[in-house]
């Protein structure tokens, strides 16, 4: 029996040599695997990274072109527009263009530095078709930071405001009020000019500050002025942080 049994002992070796050599090898080759998958998706995310350079440099060559190229254009068209009107046109369209290119750097900023920037554009594009300006600004706002989308919304609620003013009210004052409410920001643009026409059809202008002001959660209405011409609402939820 016990010659029997040691006369087994080379077979078993062998039989536990090849169970640890599939073993071994079924290791190896989940690590195999394991590190090839690595390399695919340590090369996915650089062919991705790629792409995404290459994206922003195309998108900044053609900011260049669109500021060098319309920018010249618009500028051009502003020295010679035949009145203000037409010049305003082509300044605002410029100022679109800049902030087109300004926010693909998404610099954001505080509400007052915001507001200070569309007073100032605001005061120069009303001084130069003889327009007075009244803004009224509330002392204690708030001052919370707006990131470089809500800042653009406000920016271009307010100047498409203004180009309609000036456009279809022919106004001789432009009011501005810029109050708190409880959480939220409180807008106002009123002229003292004709009022929307009983026919009124409402373009992309009205549309798009409709939109951005859904943007900003908020809600945005057109009523009669005060001044007797048209009065725009904006009221927005301004964030906890200061
Ligand atoms: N402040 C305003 N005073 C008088 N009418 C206005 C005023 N704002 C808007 N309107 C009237 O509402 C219409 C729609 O304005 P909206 O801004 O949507 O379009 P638009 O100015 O005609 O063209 P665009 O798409 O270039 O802005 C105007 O055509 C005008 O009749
Ligand atoms: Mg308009």
């Amino acid at each position: 029996m016990s010659a029997w049994l040691w006369s087994l002992g080379p077979s078993l070796a062998l039989l536990a040599a090849c169970a640890w050599l599939a073993l071994e090898r079924r290791r190896l080759q989940g690590e195999l695997q394991a590190q090839s998958r690595q390399t695919l998706v340590q090369a996915d995310s650089e062919r991705r990274r790629i792409r995404q350079q290459a994206t922003l440099e195309e998108r900044e060559r053609i900011y260049r072109d669109l500021h060098d190229d319309l920018g010249s254009q618009l500028l051009q068209m502003i020295y010679t527009a035949p009145n203000p009107e037409q010049a305003d046109r082509a300044r605002a369209l410029l100022q679109n263009l800049r902030d087109v290119v300004s926010r693909s750097r998404g610099e954001p900023g505080r509400l007052g530095d915001v507001l200070a920037e569309i007073e100032a554009e605001a005061r120069q594009r009303l001084a130069a078709v003889s327009v007075e300006l009244n803004w009224e600004q509330a002392e204690h706002l708030p001052d919370p930071i707006l990131d470089s989308g809500q800042a653009l919304h406000l920016q271009r609620i307010v100047r498409e405001g203004i180009s309609n003013a000036i456009r279809h009210a022919q106004a001789h004052t432009l009011r501005v009020r810029v109050r708190p409410d409880a959480q939220q920001l409180l807008l106002d643009v009123t002229d003292d000019g004709f009022g929307a026409p009983a026919n009124q059809r409402e373009g992309r202008g009205m549309d798009s500050m409709r939109t951005r002001a859904a943007e900003l959660q908020g809600q945005i209405d057109w009523t009669p002025g005060t001044l007797g011409g048209t009065k725009i609402t904006l009221r927005f939820p301004l964030s906890a942080q200061s």
